[in-house]
C-alpha cells in the first residue's frame, strides 16, 4: 500500500520524537518516499539533521523560510504527498488541528492537506485520557482523519499508563489498513480511466518529427487526479513527463499508435479522457534514413485517425467520453461542434493562443461543455485544480 507513495511525517515535540526516527526508516524500507516536517518543539528533542540525511531532504520548520521564491514551501509538500503521517502528535498540536490552526509550518500545511492523514498520538497518560484531548480526538476521527490509540506501558514519567507511542510495525500495520479503509470508500474505485496525454509525434526520418506545443501537463494531472479518487489509471502518454509508479502508463509516439493503444484498452474502460494533442496530419510518407540537405523541400501530409471520433462511434451506453478542445480562436463555437460531431459526453475547451495558460505552462482555464448542463467556465488555476474540476465531473456523471 506505502510502496511507491510519496508520503509527508510530520514530527511534533513529544519525548517519542526519537522513535520516529525509526518509524521513518520502517517507511523508507517499505518503498515510501518521505518528506519530513517537524514543529520547533520536536526539533528540541532530535535534531532536523538526522530526519534530512535518513530522508536525503531538507527538513522543513520554520514557515517563513521560504527559499525559492517561486513555491510556497508548506503548501508545496500538501500537494506534493499521497498521504500524511503526524507522529508523534502532540496534545498541542492536536488541538490546534483540531481547531484548524495554522501557526507553524506543520499545522499550515496539515490545513492545505486533502489527501488522507494519518496520526499516532503519543503524552502522558493523565494528558490522554483530559476530556479536552478526547474532544479533539474525536473531532479529528469525525473527519476521517485516522488516529492510533496509544500503547499502554512505562511512560518516560516514570510510571505505566496509557499513552506511549506504539510499536513501528503496529504503526505501518494500521497506515495500512487505514488507506485500505480510505481506498474502498473512494468515488472512483473499480472504475478503469484511461487517459491520454502530450503531443503526438509524427516521423518525418529517423531523427525528424513534427509535433505541437502541448506538454502533457493537463493529461498528467487528470491521471494523478482520478488515481485519488480510487480509479486504475492507464495513461497512454506521448509526452516525457514522469509519473508517479502507482499509475499505469503507456508511453505512445504517433497517432496511429495512440489510437491502437486506446482501442485495445477501451472496452472495459468506464471513460476515456482525451487529454492529449493529437496531430491532425502525418508525413505521408516516412523516409527510411535520414533525409540529405537539399535547396529546398516540401512535405505531403495525409489525415490522421479521428480518436476521439473513433472512440464516439464504439463507446457504450455507460462509457463517458471526454475530449479537449483546444483552440485560438471561436473557442465556445468549436467546442459546441465537436461534442455534437464526435458523440463525446463532455468537451473541455481551452484556449491555446495565450501565453499563460493551456499550452506547455502549468495553468489552465477551460469551459466545460455538455448537453446536460449549461457551459461552466473554470477560471485560471494550476492543472491540478483544473483537474479536480473534471473529475468532480466525472464523478458525477458516472452511472
Ligand atoms: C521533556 C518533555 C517531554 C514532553 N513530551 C510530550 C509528549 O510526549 N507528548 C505531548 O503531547 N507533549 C509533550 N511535551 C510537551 C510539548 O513539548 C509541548 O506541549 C509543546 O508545546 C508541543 O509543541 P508542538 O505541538 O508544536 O510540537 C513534552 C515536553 C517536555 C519538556
Amino acid at each position: 500500500m506505502i510502496n511507491g507513495k510519496k508520503i509527508a511525517l510530520y514530527v511534533t515535540g513529544g519525548i517519542a520524537v526519537y522513535k520516529a526516527v525509526d518509524l521513518l526508516r520502517e517507511l523508507i524500507k517499505n518503498g515510501a518516499e518521505v518528506r519530513v516536517a517537524m514543529t520547533k518543539g520536536a526539533a528540541e528533542f532530535v535534531t532536523p539533521l538526522t530526519f534530512q540525511i535518513l530522508s536525503k531532504h531538507t527538513v522543513y520548520i520554520d514557515t517563513f523560510a521560504e527559499d525559492d521564491p517561486s513555491t510556497v514551501n508548506h503548501i508545496n509538500l500538501a500537494d506534493w504527498a499521497d498521504y500524511s503521517i503526524v507522529a508523534p502528535l502532540t496534545a498541542n498540536t492536536l488541538a490546534k488541528m483540531a481547531h484548524g490552526l495554522a501557526d507553524n509550518f506543520v499545522t499550515s500545511a496539515l490545513l492545505a492537506v486533502t489527501h488522507p492523514v494519518f496520526t499516532v498520538p503519543a503524552m502522558n497518560g493523565n494528558m490522554y485520557r483530559n476530556t479536552v484531548t478526547q474532544e479533539n480526538i474525536e473531532k479529528l476521527s469525525a473527519r476521517g482523519i485516522g488516529v492510533m490509540s496509544p500503547d499502554t506501558g512505562f511512560l518516560a514519567e516514570g510510571y505505566s499508563g496509557e499513552g506511549r507511542f506504539p510499536e513501528k510495525s503496529r504503526i505501518i500495520d494500521e497506515l495500512e489498513a487505514f488507506i485500505r479503509d480510505y481506498s474502498e470508500k473512494l468515488p472512483l474505485r473499480n472504475k478503469k480511466i484511461i487517459v491520454t496525454a502530450g503531443g503526438t509525434k509524427e516521423r518525418i526520418d529517423p531523427v525528424r518529427y513534427i509535433t505541437n506545443d502541448s506538454s502533457g501537463k493537463m493529461g498528467h494531472a487528470l491521471a494523478v487526479e482520478a488515481w485519488k479518487r480510487g480509479a486504475e489509471v492507464v495513461l497512454i502518454s506521448a509526452s516525457q513527463l514522469a509519473t508517479p509508479d502507482y499509475i499505469t502508463r503507456v508511453p505512445v509516439e504517433s497517432a496511429e499508435e495512440m489510437l491502437r493503444t486506446v482501442t485495445d484498452e477501451f472496452d472495459d474502460a468506464d471513460a476515456v479522457i482525451m487529454a492529449a494533442a493529437v496531430s491532425d496530419y502525418t508525413p505521408a510518407t516516412v523516409e527510411k534514413q535520414k533525409m540529405k540537405k537539399k535547396d529546398s523541400l516540401t512535405l505531403s501530409f495525409r489525415k490522421n485517425p479521428d480518436i476521439l471520433k473513433s472512440l464516439g462511434e464504439k463507446k457504450k451506453p455507460d462509457q463517458l467520453l471526454i475530449g479537449f478542445a483546444a483552440e485560438t480562436e471561436d473557442l465556445i463555437r468549436y467546442a459546441e461542434k465537436k461534442l455534437n460531431d464526435k458523440n463525446a459526453d463532455l468537451i473541455i475547451a481551452n484556449d491555446v493562443g495565450k501565453k499563460d495558460r493551456g499550452f506547455n505552462v502549468d495553468e489552465n482555464e477551460v469551459t466545460m461543455l455538455s448537453r446536460k448542463s449549461e457551459p461552466v467556465t473554470i477560471s485560471l488555476r494550476s492543472k491540478s485544480d483544473v483537474s479536480v474540476e473534471v473529475i468532480d465531473w466525472l464523478v458525477t456523471n458516472m452511472n
